[in-house]
């Protein structure tokens, strides 16, 4: 059975990655997909590859700080596939500032992307699913919103922010039917991580990856997306406010 048969899907940041790979779950699931992304090159090749399984896709370069453009993006989906489902937050940054040098714009560039995205797109999803009394909406947080790093700063402000986000809103809208949860991943293999270890100042910063691993490796997109087309389901009916972690282990772990 198809856990996600005749729901739309709007993913955000699913020209590639861990977005990429929640788009390809939720048309394997049965969705109806809407990919968002800034970028339109990559986002047409994903959707060229989508639509060639058979997926229903609908791909639009969207940057989800613009709330006019998030606006009339949504609006787009419910012309094409006639209402929205399902809405996962998923288009994110890494930040790798200083907190003196950083300047006040480049502090607002991150929180536009890794927070305020999320409620600009919940606000514009929220209006019908509120009105046809169910929905769901997942918002990608981080394993940072619990436990950092030094060198990411304030990359974990803004996905605890997330976090806090994800809470509120589920109370907000749980009298309508609509849930609201966060998923956190830990070290998952994207292109993000590779800048990640790439810019890193220690040229062994991956074997301290993979040495810290419960399960002794990276996650791959797929096992995030699982997890997410999961929570966007009708099995996950009684899970609401919630922040599931897909890291291996990796946050429990004290030694
Ligand atoms: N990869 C990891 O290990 C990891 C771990 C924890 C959390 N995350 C989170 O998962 C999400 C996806 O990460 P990823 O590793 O797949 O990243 P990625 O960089 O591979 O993909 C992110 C996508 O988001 C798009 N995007 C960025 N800003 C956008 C904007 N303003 N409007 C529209 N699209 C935009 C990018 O073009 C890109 O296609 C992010 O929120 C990230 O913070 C990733």
């Amino acid at each position: 059975m198809q856990r996600l048969a005749d729901k739309t899907v709007v993913v955000t940041g699913a020209a590639r990655g861990i977005g990429q790979a929640i788009a390809e779950v939720a048309a394997r699931e049965g969705a109806a997909v809407a990919l968002f992304d800034l970028d339109a090159v990559a986002l047409a090749e994903t959707a060229g590859e989508l639509a060639a399984t058979g997926a229903r896709v609908f791909a639009l370069p969207v940057d989800v700080t613009d709330e006019g453009a998030v606006a009339d993006g949504m609006s787009q989906v419910v012309r094409a596939f006639g209402r929205i489902d399902v809405l996962v937050n998923n288009a994110g940054r890494n930040v790798y500032a200083d907190p003196v040098a950083m300047t006040s714009a480049e502090w607002d560039g991150v929180f536009d992307v890794d927070l305020k995205a999320a409620f600009l797109c919940a606000k514009h999803v929220l209006a019908g699913m509120k009105e046809r009394g169910g929905g769901s909406i997942v918002n990608i947080a981080s394993l940072h919103a619990k436990l950092t790093c030094a060198g990411m700063y304030p990359y974990a402000a803004a996905k605890s922010g997330l976090v806090g986000l994800t809470r509120s809103l589920a109370l907000e809208v749980a009298p309508f039917g609509v849930r609201v949860n966060a998923v956190s991943p830990g070290y998952i293999r994207t292109a993000l991580v590779d800048e990640y270890l790439a810019g890193h100042a220690d040229p062994d910063a991956e074997r301290e990856v993979l040495r810290a691993q419960p399960l002794g490796r990276i996650g791959t997109p797929h096992e995030v997306a699982e997890t997410v087309c999961f929570l966007a389901s009708d099995a996950a009916s009684y899970v609401t406010g919630a922040d599931w972690a897909v890291d291996g282990g990796l946050g429990v772990r004290f030694a």
